[in-house]
Order: structure tokens, then sequence, then C-alpha cells
């Protein structure tokens, strides 16, 4: 046993957004490695969590009228949920808003103070609330250059860290560990960033409150950036005075693999190594970058209405449908396509008709021919050997060391490759020795043949059950209690040479582990999506809210919805709301809340889709003046066209519409202003 220790951390992620396949991927490969070290009897130790602090996630919790705290309480549930529901190995999940991580931030400024790297100083700058970022460009207007959108001017007087006196200790610690950024063309792109310069960093911002405060100075939040990257330490006792936290953070710093997404390298790799040169603290042993999950070859993203909920694939699939697609469809590093065509086609392929076909038929043949108990090889056929029954260990233990390097390489795909190649091999075995033949001769040979066939089936499922364990944690897990060996917690990595297989072991009872997908599973997840999303839309369509400000880190007293981020005159006008007249109404099959309506704008007639249905009957709609946004971008639910959306009021609970109307008789198509 190697007993090394493996600390091993997701990015934490803002609790603006709810979890996609995204997040899940990096959560999965993090979670597989850390399963892996685990069977390697490796002291692991895994940690995911959410960032919760910003300005961002304190306008996104003012656009959904919650307060920060509310807000960020509920989406952190919802990750942890989900990381449960997929059956992540976590072992702790931290939140930034939690008073230990609090307190270990705000010791990390302080010493990075004593160290002499924090001033005070003024600050004009653009600023992009979305990425949390500050522009290398000043000009006003400048797009984001991570995510292009428009940065916002910030003027303020701030703390700043010593960036640029840290360009050179960079440059000569990557320099020393080649190992650090993996892989190499994020390396050298890190490097030509710090050699093209770098310029102090504003860490505080006096703009808004949702923050951890800055030691003495509360009129300061922590930049949200130096806060989230000190969760990583802070999850293991960093800042705090206590001996035994002082322990873990001795035993569990410097984390091993800090797991992230290629758009937050800079992040990771320069500014995190920067804050712990500079407060002389030991730096991660590697920071690794994945690629980009994109939908059908385009970036996932709220407004293309592409983002993927993992909860779709779990419900219909299972999860190892999902890490089996993930691990073995993105070649690591690299962006990687998602669709549930290509998902399907995956797990048919290689699980129902790959693993699980190699599973029934191994163990059904036991059970058929042996009464269920793992048959003993024969001593003629053991080993490599010109019959076709001689199975050559060799095959095995190369299939064995092949995927270990290429998984610890993170070439989780090749690894993959290799073992269901391994496992076509075994396929190919059962063909060329035809045991249903062999089992109805009464020739000593072919049962001898028979049981070292069946025998040497059974070792390789083991072997091959132990090595995917990792990716695919629930089926391998089924697979194994089949195969008689019991907790598959206890199989160990470091015991899987060829010929372990205890003769006589009494299989458990049989079943299918992946039962074949059709097309049905397919327009099946592609509907819950729709659904999902009509769900997660307001129930008619946004209210207008009123008009008391935000309170923040509290719920507001009375309970308001407290008033979405200020807009200009200019964001309004881009809004088309005009009045119409509904022309027919009728429900959508098989969708609860949707109406399919008509309505007369004066100049034209539309068809729309509304999720109104559990307030108002078809029937009392027609007829009715109504208000839509005129200008909104179709889009289609249930496969039916939207063109526009018809503006209610929400209220109560469970957001119960009520539908805009008038007074007076107002023509159709006037436009509201
Ligand atoms: N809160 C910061 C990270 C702070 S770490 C100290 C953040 N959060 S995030 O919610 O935006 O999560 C970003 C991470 O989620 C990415 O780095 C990546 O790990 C994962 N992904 C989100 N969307 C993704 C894809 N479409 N594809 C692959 N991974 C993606 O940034």
């Amino acid at each position: 046993m190697s007993q090394q220790k493996f600390y091993i951390t997701t990015p934490i992620y803002y609790v603006n957004a709810r979890p996609h396949i995204g997040h899940t991927y990096t959560t999965v490969v993090c979670d597989a490695l850390a399963r892996r070290h685990r069977m390697l009897g490796d002291d692991t130790l895994f940690l995911t969590g959410t960032d919760e602090h910003g300005q961002k996630i304190e306008r996104s919790a003012a656009a959904n009228g919650k307060s920060p705290q509310q807000f960020t309480d509920e989406v952190s549930a919802e990750f942890r949920g989900l990381w449960d529901r997929l059956g992540i190995s976590y072992d702790q999940f931290i939140r930034t808003t939690s008073p230990e991580h609090k307190r270990g931030v705000q010791e990390m400024f302080l010493l990075l103070q004593e160290k002499g790297y924090i001033y005070k100083g003024s600050y004009t700058g653009q600023y992009c609330v979305f990425d949390e970022l500050y522009a290398d460009d000043n000009t006003p207007g400048t797009p984001c250059p991570v995510c292009g959108r428009p940065t916002e001017t910030v003027q303020e007087e701030n703390y700043f860290f010593k960036l640029s006196s840290m360009a050179e200790p960079l440059l000569k610690y990557y320099e020393e560990h080649p190992e650090l950024i993996y892989p190499e063309t994020r390396r050298n792109e890190v490097i030509a960033f710090v050699k093209s310069g770098l310029r102090d960093l504003s860490i505080s911002r006096t703009t808004f409150k949702w923050g951890i405060p800055v030691p003495n100075d509360p009129a300061h939040v922590i930049y949200v950036w130096l806060d989230a990257l000190c969760n990583y330490a802070t999850a293991v006792g960093f800042g705090s005075d206590d001996a035994k936290d002082k322990a873990r953070y001795d035993h569990y710093w410097p984390a091993s693999v800090h797991m992230i997404g290629k758009e937050i390298v800079r992040f990771h790799c320069v500014y995190w190594p920067a804050f712990l040169l500079a407060a002389g603290l030991p730096l991660p042993e590697k920071i690794v970058a994945h690629g980009w999950l994109l939908f059908e070859e385009s970036k996932m993203s709220k407004s293309r209405g592409n983002i993927v909920r993992s909860e779709t694939i779990l419900d219909v699939l299972g999860a190892d449908a999902l890490r089996y697609f993930l691990f073995r469809e993105i070649p690591f590093g690299q962006d990687g396509s998602f669709s549930f065509d290509a998902l399907v086609q995956r797990y048919n392929s290689d699980l129902a008709n790959g693993l699980g076909n190699l599973a029934s038929r191994t163990l059904s043949m036991i059970h058929r021919y042996f009464e269920g108990a793992v048959p003993e090889a024969a001593a003629k056929f053991a080993g490599a050997g010109e019959d076709t029954a001689c199975f050559d260990p060799k095959t095995a233990e190369a299939a064995i060391a092949g995927f270990s390097q290429k998984f610890d390489e993170f070439n989780f795909n090749g690894a993959l490759v290799d073992l269901w190649s391994f496992m076509a091999t075994v396929d190919d075995y059962i063909t060329k020795n035809t045991p249903w033949k062999l089992a109805s001769s009464a020739e000593p040979e072919a049962q001898e043949k028979l049981r070292t066939v069946l025998y040497n089936c059974a070792e390789a499922l083991r072997i091959i059950t132990v090595l995917a364990h990792p990716v695919i944690p629930d089926s391998t897990k089924k697979i194994y209690t089949q195969l008689g060996l019991g907790d598959m917690a206890k199989a160990d990595l470091n015991s899987l040479a060829w010929g372990q297989f205890q003769t006589g072991t009494r299989l458990g009872t049989v079943e299918a582990v992946f039962p074949r997908a059709d097309k049905s599973a397919i327009e099946r997840m592609q509907q819950m999506e729709e659904e999902r999303k009509i769900a997660a839309a307001p129930a008619a369509e946004p209210s207008a809210p009123n008009t008391a400000p935000v309170v923040e880190g509290a719920a507001p007293a009375d309970g308001h919805m407290p008033l979405a981020p200020q807009i200009t005159i200019d964001d309004f006008v881009k809004i088309d709301l005009r009045v119409a007249t509904v022309l027919t109404a009728e429900k959508v099959e098989k969708a609860d809340k949707l109406i399919r309506l008509t309505v007369d704008l004066g100049f034209e007639q539309r068809q729309i889709v509304a999720g109104i249905a559990k307030a108002y009957a078809p029937e009392t709609l027609v007829g009715r003046k109504v208000v839509i946004v005129a200008n909104l971008a179709p889009r289609k639910l249930r496969g039916i066209e939207s063109n526009g959306m018809i503006v209610a009021a929400s209220f109560g609970e469970h957001g119960t519409p009520a539908l805009a109307s008038f007074l007076e008789e107002v023509p159709n198509g006037s436009r509201l202003k």
C-alpha cells in the first residue's frame, strides 16, 4: 500500500446558477480520482463546496426576490443534494459563508498585510461582475477578456495586493516545478501571461456588502476571488487557533490536485500561487485544467437555453451512464460535446452491449453449468499456450498497467478505450471457445476447457470491475456482488494480479445491470429538460417587482420581493410590450402547466405557449385582453413554438399567475411604455 496523502479539490461553484452537467463533469472527475486513490490505500480527502459571496450573487439573489443568505442557502443545498444523488464521495463540503472560512480569509489578509504585500490606493478600472474579474484594459466599455460581456467602470479606494512584485518569484517557481500546471498548453499560456507583466490587484470592494469584511476596515469587503481561493486552505484548518485544526492543516496542506475548468486558470495558476508565495505558504502540488463541455457543439448558457441538468440523465439512465459518457467521450483537457443521442449510443454500445453483456454471459453460464460456483481452471490450460482455452495472463497484466498509467495521467478516455479493448479480447475468447458447445460434450477435455474458460472470464470480469469502479461505481458494485465478491469498498487496487479469484466462490443473484435504452429514452430526456426549464421559469412571466430596496444579508421583514438590479430607460425600451386579444386557447397535451394560445396583435396573429394552466381554464381566456412581450426571441416549449410571452403578476408561495389587464378598452397592438 502506498499510504500517501491525496487531497483533491473541485472549484467551489458559484451559487448564482443552478448545477448542470458542466459542474457535474469536474465533480465526477474528482470523484473518480478520489475513489481510485482510496482503493490504492491513500489517505484521501476530497473537497467540494460553494462560492457564495460577491456582487454577482448579491444581484442574483435580488433578481430572485431573496436575501443573499436565503438565496445562497437554497442553491448551495441544491448543489449538495445533486452530489448526494450522484453518489459523489466528497469528504467535505465547504461554504464560503461559514464562520471558519471567513476567519481563515481574514487571517490570510492579515498575513499578506503583515508581510508588506497589501497597500491602500485608489483605483479606476473596468470590472466584469459576471466573472468577478478586473480587465487589463482600463478603457471604459472594454469587453471582459473572459466572457466578452461589457465591463463596468469602478472607481474606488481599495486595498491592493502587490501582484506586480510576484512575477519573478512566480516564473522561478513554474520553472522549478514543471509539474505544477497541467496540461502543458495551459502551463505555457500562464507563463506567457506572467511574462507579459503583472499589475497590482485590487483585493477589496466598497460598493457592495455581500462579502467578508476587511479586518479592521469593515467598509471594505474582500475581493471574491481572494475569498474563494482561500477555501482550499481554510477547509483543512487554515486560520484556526485550535490545535486539532492546525494539525489537520499541517497534514493535508498543500493540496495534491486542484481540478478546474480552463476558464479559471489565471486565478488558480497566477493569483493563488502569488498569494501563497507572498504569505510564505506552500503551493498546491498540481493544478489541472480540463476543457469545456459543450451542448451539441455550442457553449451551454442560460441565454441560449441549452443547459443540461444532470438530474434528467440520472432519472432516465442512472448516474453511471452519465459518468461513463463524460470520461469516455471527452478527451481530457479538450472541449467535448454532449448530446442525448450520443449519450444513449455510448450507453448502449459500451455499457449495455459491452460490460453488461460480458457480465451477464459469464455469470449466467457459471450458474447454468456449475450451479453458480466459480469453477477451477484446468492446470493443462493455465497460462499462455497454443490452445484457444488458454488465456495469456500478460494480456490482463498489460490491461491493468495500461489503464492505471493512463488514468493516473488524466488520460481517462484512453484508459477506458484500453479497458474496453481488453473486454473485447475476452468476448473474442468466449466466441472462439463456444462454451455452450463445450457444455454439451461429455468429453473430459471439453469439460476441462469449459472450467478454464469460465474461470478466466470471471477473473477478467473481476479485474475489469475493480479497475472501472472509480468511473462507474454503482454498476461495478452490483457486478462485484453478483460475482460473489462481497463488499466492493474492500476491493484493493494493489492486489489485482491475475489468478486471485477463489475457485468455488458462490455467485450472487444475477440481474441485468444496464438495461438497453431505446429511442424513447432520448425523447423522455428531451421532454424532461423542457419541463424543467418551464418549472424553473416564473409561473407565467416575471411580475413587476415591489419598490422597497434590497435588504442585505437578511430576508425582508415583510416578505416582499426585493427589487431587481437597476436598469436604464435604454434597457427598458428594448422590451416591446403590446396589448393583444386571445383568439384561441387549449391545454398542451401531457404538460399540466401549459396552454397554447393564439393572440391577435392587431397587425398580426401569433402562437404563444404560456405556463398558466394551473390558474386558468383555457375557455376563460378566449376574448380576453392580455399584455405580451412581443419582441422576445421565439422558443420551443414541448416542441411547440412560442412567439412571445404573456405578462402576469406572480404571487403567493407557488407563484400563482394573474394576467395583467385593463379597465379601459384598449386597441390591440397598443404599446406599453
Ligand atoms: N466560483 C468560481 C470558482 C472558484 S474556485 C476557488 C467559479 N464557479 S463556477 O460555478 O462558475 O464554476 C466554474 C467551474 O464549473 C468550471 O471551472 C468547471 O470546473 C465547471 N464548469 C461549469 N460549466 C462547465 C462546462 N460547460 N464544462 C465544463 N466545466 C464547466 O468559477
